[in-house]
């Protein structure tokens, strides 16, 4: 399984950032966690992160090309914003996983909204970064059951 692994805005600052919320793992820490899995797994995985809207979708158009099996993607605050996100996921139509390392269900109202998870096969919120773990078990799941 080739695997593609998206963080959006923000989240290459880990560990920096609200530790409330995101807990004190860094990026790095989260690269190096979701690389063990996949080693574990058999997994060719790689990792993509931006701060821009444009870069992240660029990346899921390009993971067509690559023929990438699924994608987890934190798109961060593009979450909420992001119709461009959502149109790109339904057109390269790869099993997506959105994840979100806090518990955006508790969180602000402006946190309700997921344009990205129509077109996502799950999502997992507030398992901190287990939950990019989780993510890839829920797209071997699918893989296995499709
Ligand atoms: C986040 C939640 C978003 O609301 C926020 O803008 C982020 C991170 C999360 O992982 O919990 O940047 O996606």
């Amino acid at each position: 399984m080739k695997l593609l692994v998206i963080n959006g805005p923000n989240l290459n600052l880990l560990g920096i950032r609200e530790p409330d919320h995101y807990g004190k793992e860094t990026y790095q820490d989260l690269l190096c966690k979701i690389q063990a899995y996949c080693d574990e797994k058999q997994i060719d995985v790689s990792f993509y992160q931006s701060n821009h809207e444009g870069d992240l979708v660029d990346r899921i158009q390009q993971a067509y090309f690559e023929q990438v099996d699924g994608i987890v993607i934190n798109p961060g605050a593009y979450t909420h914003t992001s119709v461009a996100l959502l149109d790109a996921v339904k057109a390269v139509q790869i099993p997506t996983v959105e994840v979100h390392i806090s518990a955006v269900e508790q969180r602000e109202d402006f946190r309700q909204v997921s344009y990205i998870r129509a077109a996502c096969i799950g999502t997992i919120t507030g398992q901190g970064t287990n939950g990019y773990l989780r993510g890839i078990d829920l797209l071997l799941e699918a893989k296995h059951d499709g």
